[in-house]
């Protein structure tokens, strides 16, 4: 029997030769960029589940950022549970799944198209129904995932978000000249995140911890959101996830010394506004554990990321919340290969 784990240890670290992969073959992304940006395009819209949902927030922060283009993302259940077709005429539809085989994404995608909407799937899986229903395919080429839990499908979504967005920004297709040195370091400095050994001691502070809050602003809320699921489904903790400003809305009145908060504070504006909420939690006394290039004063532990711009941390900073997640399943007696009622695919209508 396959010991506990290992699927997960091996899918998280071939992330970096993923991100090779994916940038070797960004000539087949750049084709599509060039088409869409031909388009006239009034807004972007993506749709997902789970992880990849996760991974098209980015791609919403991305497009309004860096395009912007208004971006959000779809409610399935408008289109397969309601029966509405909103008019996506102008907009990019963009359909994000490692499989490609949830039926409700694969209808508002459908809809999307016969409403004269620009349609693009992303997709692990070429052969897929997302991707047959859509206009435009990219393969994000992350190859088999042996855990049920999503690592590196993820963060290839994310690589080919990016490289979509900056494709289009272009016009052209390649990325801006500024854009393309942080692109090529990319699997070395994802290589560095997995030598790192800080997520051990976060995963000994969380081994007994029922509760915990995870908290980041702007591009790094995705990571924020990822991190969660990734150890809700895990090791059955319970991890909220929120955006470092709608935690001080309301939620934070639940912070105690016995609350554990994991802030992700990068190297730009996300970063820089999340000082407050950590100067927050620090006055509650809240367990604070930053994940990111910088120690800050006030926090208990720390996380430590290779320094990038902010538009890129979300590509790494997850790999050691992934590798947390792991660790604290293990220790706590779980196998985060196979979490239990979990399957790969999830078909939801
Ligand atoms: C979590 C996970 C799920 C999937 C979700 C969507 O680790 O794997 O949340 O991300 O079921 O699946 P796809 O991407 O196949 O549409």
């Amino acid at each position: 029997m396959a010991e506990a784990g290992q699927g997960m240890a091996t899918d998280i670290g071939e992330q970096p030769t993923t991100y090779q992969r994916i940038l070797d073959n960004a000539a087949a992304v750049r084709e599509v960029a060039r088409e869409v940006a031909r388009r006239e395009l009034r807004h972007v819209v993506l749709v997902a589940r789970g992880t990849s949902d996760h991974a098209a927030l980015y791609g919403s922060y991305l497009s309004q950022i860096r395009l912007g283009l208004p971006a959000g993302l779809a409610s399935p259940s408008v289109v397969s549970l309601y029966g509405a077709h909103p008019d996506m005429s102008q907009a990019l539809v963009i359909g994000v799944s490692q499989s490609g085989r949830s039926p409700d994404l694969v209808e508002v995608l459908d809809s999307a198209r016969r409403s004269g909407a620009t349609t693009l799937a992303l997709t692990n899986a070429p052969d897929s129904e997302l991707a047959r229903v859509a206009e435009l395919h990219v393969d994000i080429l992350a190859g088999p995932e042996r855990a049920v839990a999503a690592t590196k499908t993820y963060t290839a979504e994310l690589l080919s978000l990016l490289l979509v967005v900056e494709g289009i920004r272009t016009g052209t297709g390649a990325p801006e000249p500024d854009v393309a040195p942080e692109l090529d370091r990319l699997p070395e400095l994802a290589a560095q995140t997995l030598v790192g050994r800080d997520h051990e001691e976060v995963a000994a502070r969380l081994r007994y911890a029922n509760q915990l809050v995870v908290t980041g602003r702007g591009y790094a809320y995705a990571t924020a959101r990822e991190a969660s699921l990734k150890i809700i489904e895990t090791s059955y903790l319970s991890a909220l996830a929120y955006s470092g400003a709608d935690l001080l809305h309301g939620p934070v009145a639940m912070a105690d010394r016995e609350m554990p908060v994991l802030a992700i504070v990068g190297d730009g504006p996300g970063g820089a506004a999340m000082a407050e909420v950590i100067e927050r939690l620090r006055t509650l006394h809240a367990d604070v554990v930053t994940v990111g290039p910088a120690r800050t004063a006030a926090e208990q532990a720390h996380i430590g990321v290779p320094a990038v711009d902010e538009r890129y941390s979300p590509l790494l900073d997850i790999i050691p919340l992934q590798r947390l997640a792991l660790t604290l399943a293990l220790a706590r007696g779980e196998d985060p290969d196979s979490p239990r009622g979990l399957s790969k695919v999830t078909h939801t209508r």
